[in-house]
This record gives C-alpha cells, structure tokens and sequence, in this order.
C-alpha cells in the first residue's frame, strides 16, 4: 500500500523553543524576562562562592559548624543562602583525613545548586554516574584524586528532596586566616568531593 502521509520535517530546538516562548508570551507569562532572570541566576547567584563561604565560617566557627552538620538548611540560611522549597534537606558531609565523601546523582544531575552551583558537565555524564557508585576510587584517581587505601570512600546519592554538600577538611596552613581568605581556597570539586584541598 502506497504511504501517501505528508512527510514532515522535524523543527530544531531553536524553532520549538522560539515556538513555545511566543506561545508564553501570547499569554501573557513573559518568558524572555524568565529565561532571562533564570541566567541571571546560573551565573551570578547559584555559584560555589556560597558553598565556600559556608565551609570557611564552619572551619572558623565550631558552633556554627555543628549546627551545619546538625540541619544544613538552616545553618546556610543564617549566611543569608536559600534553597528552593523542594530541597527539604541539605546534609553536610564532612571529610577527616580517614574518609572520603562523594556527592553524585545516579538518576540524573540533582545537586544542592544554590549552595555549591550547577553541576559541570561530567556530573551528568552516564559515565561518572554509573561507575562512581561501583568503583569509586578508580573514578577518583581517574579525576585526579589517589587516595590512600585505609582512606575509606563514602559516596552520597541526591534525591529530590535530599541534597549533599561535602565539608573538606581545612588545610593546616591555613589556620589563622580570615573567612575571606579560606573561601578563596574552598573549589566547586571540593565541595563535590572529587578533589581534596591541597596540604589536606
Ligand atoms: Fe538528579
């Protein structure tokens, strides 16, 4: 029988996305200032900044370090830093020199992203997602982080409602800094877990 359909081409992304921002905006729901407002935020508010200003206060302040490991989400607050109603928990992991701690999203890239920012490109590769929870310390070192084997591995899987971010140990040269200080030393990878901060 003769297929006598219309053949159609498929649009690209940028027609559908044209497509559904003229479709919001017929409506009267302003998706350029959205979109727009969206990126503001990716790049300027939802950064690792935040998450090293909360390690460099934790490692300076023993109180508030305990009230951190105790309820992540509203230590982090105290600093001024929200997290959307949907990232119940914050769970602050906190690395000694005998444990490791690992943050990944086996299902697909969830990440505390207001505290730590958005999760790079590898942490939402199959790759690092599948194989980080089976053979994790082939992983690290692949990364660049050899551990020692009596260093014990622990590795965190986000939820929708549970997010992680890891506390690295403090360097011992740095004791006596200020909190300005000790943030500039604090990388998105440490608070990931992939890497340690160096002299720790
Ligand atoms: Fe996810």
């Amino acid at each position: 029988m003769p297929d006598d359909r219309v053949v159609q081409r498929t649009a690209s992304v940028a027609e559908r996305v044209d497509a559904i921002e003229a479709a919001l905006e017929a409506r009267g729901l302003e998706a350029a200032a959205a979109i727009e407002e969206l990126g503001h935020k990716a790049t300027e508010e939802w950064v690792p900044r935040n998450g090293a200003r909360v390690v460099a206060k934790a490692w300076v302040d023993p109180a508030f370090k305990a009230r951190l490991l105790a309820d992540g989400r509203a230590a982090v607050a105290e600093l001024g830093l929200a997290m959307p109603k949907h990232h119940r928990h914050l769970v602050v992991l906190e690395n000694s020199p005998r444990v490791q701690n690992v943050i990944c999203c086996t299902l697909c890239s969830c990440t505390a992203f207001t505290i730590i920012g958005l999760p790079p490109d590898w942490y939402k590769e199959l790759e690092y997602r599948s194989r980080v929870v089976r053979e994790s310390r082939t992983v690290l070192r692949e990364m660049g982080l050899d551990l020692a084997p009596d260093v014990e591995v622990r590795v965190w899987d986000t939820t929708a409602d549970t997010r992680y971010m890891v506390l690295p140990e403090q360097p011992p040269h740095t004791r006596g800094w200020t909190e300005e200080q000790l943030a500039a030393i604090v990388t998105r990878d440490s608070l990931i877990g992939v890497e340690r901060l160096p002299g720790t």
